[in-house]
């Protein structure tokens, strides 16, 4: 287990911990089931980043949902988004008359979300909100709050529970707060 490649080496911190996590999880998904009482939701997965979360959430929630899954990739480097994002999967279903929610894994910049939201707001769906697992409002470029939110967190790059930095640590159970080292 405390191999050469373990990965909790990389991490400076725990940001939050396993426990954290599940007790906040289960706190959204009881706010959104009182919320969307007596209505049906579609769940967005924003994959990769958002999948551990969207598990996690949608088992937390106990109104019935579909799940739906999109595949994006944003321009730019590892760390920085540029606004410009690709669909690299479409959702399935339509989404037209329906209540979407979009999980996410985390609030940057706000570009991809507001992004996503305006163009899937062009297929008349009944109602749209998003739900971030993490929000670094610090760093917000344009004009956009998730209307669910699990945690506020500092300017720090994170990695974990989903979060990855070159595709790596998604399955690190916790949010870690990445060695400056392992970046520069
Ligand atoms: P935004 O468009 O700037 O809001 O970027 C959001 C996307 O950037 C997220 O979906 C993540 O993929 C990525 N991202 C932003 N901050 C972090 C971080 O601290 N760790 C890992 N990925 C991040
Ligand atoms: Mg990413």
């Amino acid at each position: 287990m405390w191999g050469k490649t373990f990965m909790a080496q990389d991490i400076e911190e725990v940001l939050l911990s396993e426990e954290q996590i599940r007790k906040r999880v289960q706190e959204l998904g009881d706010q959104i089931s009182k919320d969307y009482d007596g209505q049906e939701i579609i769940v967005l997965c924003v994959l990769k980043g958002a999948s551990i979360f969207f598990a996690d959430l949608c088992r937390a929630i106990s109104v019935h949902l579909k799940m739906d899954f999109m595949a994006i990739s944003s321009y730019g480097d590892a760390q920085k988004t540029s606004g410009i994002v690709r669909i690299t999967k479409d959702m399935d279903s339509s989404i037209t008359g329906k209540h979407v929610l979009i999980a996410e894994d985390i609030m940057d910049s706000g570009l991809t979300l507001s992004y996503l939201t305006r163009m899937l707001n062009e297929r008349q769906p009944a109602s749209i909100r998003s739900c971030c697992f993490l929000d670094k409002p610090e760093r917000r470029e344009c004009e956009i709050t998730p209307d669910y939110c699990g945690f506020v967190i500092p300017n720090k790059f994170v990695v974990g529970y989903g979060l990855d930095y070159k595709q790596k640590y998604r399955n690190l159970p916790y949010i870690g707060i990445l060695k400056p080292e392992i970046y520069s």
